[in-house]
């Protein structure tokens, strides 16, 4: 192994901290620190004093606003640059050597000319600031599920969002130690200040050029112009998602764009889901969910909202991690009706961005008016506008639809006492749902692991106006991770089907899977599903299956539960409206399959012949239907 020689005055010039002993991190900050030429470089040692510090430091930059103390006691407002909103799908890359390995999915360019490109922009970006170096714990620290990463980074709000978000400093570093693997993520804003000069606006940035860039096959990121959620905060989507599924391919485990919750029934006895769901469509909510009436003695608690390190261990199952320590989740829409968990979450010590503020200095955005009653007669929007409900009359948000609260999980009153187990949660079943009007059950659990992967990899979602342009246009989110998968969608389905049939041949029983629906609109346009903590209906007839005790009956698409085998204690639900959310169209599933092949061909390099053939057995089956009826 090539150890690089650490020198004293290298030590000294990066300002290396005493409990920083794996020199092949001090070699790589002294690289980067020589090619991006901060002023200074500061390494986060990730206490509370450091990120009082900071927090401070971004008050006086006008970066942040403090709110007020009464109301939202330690929390910020951050208001970005307009240019700067959201992820940048069309500017994200996956450098593998090969194209093919990146996949007809991925943006794609040579490694080697990715490197070329990003070296000069790279040159002197960090002119006039400081170098962060960020270390942190994907996971609970020392964890054998968990891996470290280590950030450098200009933006001082990363830093600070990046403490709420992973299990950042010192404890990440001791668990380095002398010679231990880290996975290297480079960001600048993009913005170098000239001698002299200071920053014109609160939220340095890049307006033109953006890069997210990650080399999959030697693991690591870079990120140029951007300071802007997944963009910056490289832990999450970048590491814990592209890079990670890379590494999982290489190892035999998984990282998915997953929730995680544990069940409890009322005789005690504990289950655990992991589910996945496009960006947008209620993950945070479904992770939070409070039992409706009916379900006395049923609790539900979070162990992660967004992403899933999933690693075979003893026994032969499927044991997963939340590697976050946070939530990044969407403000709109969420109020104590959606979601009362996450609202509570809120109550103190957060980060917020591009939501409104109010003029007693607390914050707003749309869907709170649900809580309050009423809109507020004045706010300040997230681009410092003034704001009335005329304005939102004539459809200008107060909040950017993709504003985000930066919260600490410890702040959930309904985490999971397992959250930060090293071990893991063993997962009894696995969910997958969109967004989508029609076609597909409201719950569907697939006859085995090929078809489950099947459903999964034919996932489709309406598109939401916020994130990706014309609404209610269906887009392929294979296992909701189209834009998160670090190689091949097809190799990525293959390697599902391999971890699958290695654990079953070794004589495990596989988590169940079932696809789910909460979407499906009437003939009038309206939701028919009430969704939120009624969907705890669902997930106790996915116990059910798991521990036998209902049959439902098997469909064309999977086994869907029969209206008798649902608990509609305290909901009133009827059969024909049941019948509105489960039946399958024989015409909508005609094209529903003719779409499915359009993905197929996408994909055909490395597609597993097991989903075609899945697909062709379920066609044989509506055809089947078709005869019947
Ligand atoms: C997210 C996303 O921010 O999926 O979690 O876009
Ligand atoms: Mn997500």
């Amino acid at each position: 192994m090539n150890i690089p020689a650490v020198t004293p005055g290298l030590k000294q010039r990066l300002n290396v901290p005493d409990y920083v002993q794996n020199a092949r991190l001090i070699a790589w900050v002294g690289e980067m620190a020589d090619l991006c030429k901060p002023d200074q470089v500061y390494w986060c040692d990730g206490s509370q004093a450091e990120y009082e510090r900071l927090c401070d430091q971004l008050v006086q930059a006008g970066t942040f606003r403090k709110l007020n103390a009464a109301r939202r006691p330690g929390s910020f407002l951050a208001c970005s640059d307009p240019s700067d909103v959201a992820r940048v799908e069309d500017r994200t890359f996956i450098c593998s050597e090969k194209q093919e390995d990146a996949g007809p999915t991925n943006n794609w360019t040579p490694p080697a000319e990715m490197r070329a490109r990003l070296q000069p922009l790279f040159d002197g970006c960090m002119r006039g600031r400081t170098m962060y170096v960020i270390p942190f714990s994907m996971g609970p620290l020392g964890s054998p599920i968990a891996h470290i990463g280590v950030e450098l980074s200009d933006s001082a709000y990363v830093a600070v969002n990046m403490k709420l978000m992973t299990r950042m400093g010192r404890g990440a570093v001791e668990v380095l130690g002398e010679d231990g693997a880290f996975v290297p993520c480079v960001h600048t804003v993009g913005a170098p200040l000239a001698a002299g000069q200071k920053d014109q606006t609160a939220w340095p940035c890049n307006p033109e050029t953006k890069y997210i860039v990650h080399y999959p096959e030697t693991r690591e990121i870079w990120s140029y112009g951007s300071g802007y959620g997944g963009n910056a905060l490289l832990g999450k989507k970048c590491f814990a998602l592209r890079i990670a599924s890379k590494m999982g391919q290489d190892q035999g485990w998984l990282a998915e764009h997953m929730l995680i919750l544990g069940v409890t029934n009322p005789e005690g006895k504990k289950y655990h889901v992991a589910a996945a769901f496009p960006s947008a469509c209620g993950k945070t909510n479904f992770s939070m969910l409070v039992p409706p009436e009916g379900f006395a003695g049923w609790k539900v608690t979070t162990i992660g909202d967004d992403i899933a390190w999933i690693k075979p261990g003893t026994g032969g199952k499927l044991y997963a991690i939340n590697p976050e320590a946070g939530y990044f989740g969407v403000a709109p829409g969420t109020n104590t009706l959606t979601n009362p968990n996450c609202m509570a979450s809120l109550d103190k010590d957060v980060i917020f961005t591009n939501v409104a503020l109010t003029d007693d200095g607390d914050v707003w955005w749309e869907g709170m008016e649900k809580d309050h009653g009423q809109l507020p007669a004045h706010l300040i929007d997230w681009q410092g506008k003034d704001w009335t409900p005329e304005d939102g009359k004539a459809g200008r948000k107060a909040a950017h639809p993709n504003a985000r609260f930066t919260v600490a999980a410890t702040n959930n009153p309904a985490l999971d006492t397992a959250w930060d187990d090293p071990a893991g949660v063993a997962i009894d079943a696995f969910i997958f749902g969109g967004r989508r009007s029609t076609t597909v059950p409201l719950v569907t659990e697939s006859r085995d692991w090929t078809e489950g992967v099947y459903m999964a990899a034919t996932m489709g979602s309406e598109t939401t106006a916020a994130a990706f342009g014309a609404q209610g246009v269906v887009r392929r989110d294979p296992f909701a991770m189209l834009p998160f998968c670090g190689y091949n969608m097809a190799d990525y389905f293959g390697h599902w089907l391999k971890v699958g049939g290695k654990l079953q041949g070794a004589g495990a029983t596989l988590p169940r899977i079932y696809c789910v629906n909460w979407f499906r609109k009437d003939a009038g346009g309206k939701f028919v599903w009430p969704g939120y903590g009624e969907n705890m209906r669902v997930l106790k007839w996915i116990i059910d299956r798991v521990e036998g005790r209902v049959e439902g009956q098997e469909t064309m698409f999977g086994v869907s539960p029969r209206y008798g085998e649902i608990n509609w204690t305290g909901l009133a639900f009827s059969p024909e409206q049941f019948a509105t959310v489960t039946s399958l169209d024989k015409e909508a599933w005609t094209q529903e399959f003719q779409l499915h092949d359009e993905l197929f061909d996408q994909l055909a390099q490395g597609l597993p012949q097991a989903l075609s053939d899945t697909k062709a057995a379920m066609e044989a089956r509506l055809e089947d239907l078709l005869a019947t009826h």
